[in-house]
């Protein structure tokens, strides 16, 4: 007999009882832009709410973190000098490994996890060596190795290398676990598309690419079975969580993914995603919240277990209520 579907909905207890999909505050990598400098707390113009700060800052945004119960963070670096290599990313003293040391020591508890590319380190905002005005995949693998050692030497918990490098997990693993650093694991950015949705973090992130675009590395968005090509790759390489990004314009990849293996799954909810709602909600041409929690709610109800989302802090004030 057909069933009244209708009568599992009557109630706010009833609906609570058979709600198939929940999001918790663990959830939730909270990203962090952390500048070069001293004093800095400057809001992106595109991303409201959302800051760039200097190192001795930003305990102000860490303290709001830790009181809400957000469990990680995920690191992106602004270096003051920029070259053609990125040197600053495997420098000792470079702005992310003294953020990890700092985090670290100030937040024992917080997992951080640092982001592993070279846009932001590059005068020219490719992810890697140029060559012949392209990315050369090999030469960008050797710096690869530089950066996340001296990420891992500084104390990072995780690294997710999002540059779209072919074996960017091999040799990172490889590299990690010859130096002792076993235990730390790489959440890759297997299926990273070539978006549009990338827009205002690079403003955020002083990364945009001074010609050119990513077409040759990262992935062309009219692909789906390629993308469970990559997501192979990184578990072959020895990836512990595969991440897609963006999120919103491939819930269906998520869901691939989330059938075809068995890691976690991360869903990158991009700057573009997150502008989009805060300027509709600032026109007052949508509930803000109500459109947030049902935007994150459709992420994991696509099959991600993780979610990264300038929303992070937003979210879980409504979750803790
Ligand atoms: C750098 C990187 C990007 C993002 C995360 N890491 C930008 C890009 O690939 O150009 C995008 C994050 C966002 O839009 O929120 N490789
Ligand atoms: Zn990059």
């Amino acid at each position: 007999m057909q069933e009244r579907l209708r009568d599992n909905r009557k109630t706010e207890e009833i609906r609570a009882k058979v709600r198939e999909t929940h999001l918790k505050v663990s959830d939730f990598i909270y990203p962090l832009f952390i500048e070069e400098g001293e004093n800095i707390k400057k809001e992106i113009a595109s991303m409201p709410g959302i800051f760039r700060y200097s190192l001795d800052r930003i305990n102000e945004e860490l303290d709001e973190v830790m009181e809400l119960g957000i469990k990680s963070v995920i690191l992106f670096g602004i270096p003051l000098h920029k070259d053609a290599e990125g040197t600053e990313s495997w420098n000792p003293d470079g702005i992310i490994q003294k953020a990890i040391t700092q985090i670290k020591k100030d937040y024992p508890a917080l997992q951080v996890i640092a982001d592993v590319c070279f846009c932001e380190y590059t005068d020219h905002g490719h992810c890697g060596v140029l060559c012949n005005h392209d990315v050369d995949n090999d030469l960008t693998l050797n710096n690869l190795r530089k950066q996340v050692l001296a990420q891992a030497k500084a104390g990072v918990d995780m690294v997710a290398p999002s540059g779209m490098m072919d074996f960017a997990v091999r040799e990172i693993r490889d590299e990690l676990d010859k130096n002792g650093f076993e235990h730390i694991p790489i959440m890759g950015y297997s299926v990273k598309y070539c978006s549009s949705y990338y827009g205002p973090f690079r403003d955020a992130a002083d990364s945009a690419p001074s010609f050119g675009d990513r077409r040759t590395y990262q992935m062309d968005f009219a692909n789906r079975n390629e993308a469970i090509k990559e997501a192979q790759a990184d578990v072959d390489e020895g990836a512990a969580i595969l991440m897609v990004k963006p999120a919103l314009s491939y819930l269906d990849i998520i869901r691939d993914l989330k059938n075809n293996f068995d890691l976690p799954i991360a869903a990158y909810n991009v700057s573009g995603e997150y502008s989009m709602i805060k300027a509709a909600g600032k026109n007052g041409w949508i509930d803000e919240q109500k459109v947030m929690m049902e935007t994150l709610l459709s992420i994991k109800r696509a099959g991600a277990d993780i979610i990264i989302t300038y929303f992070a802090k937003e979210a879980s004030k409504i979750l803790n209520n």
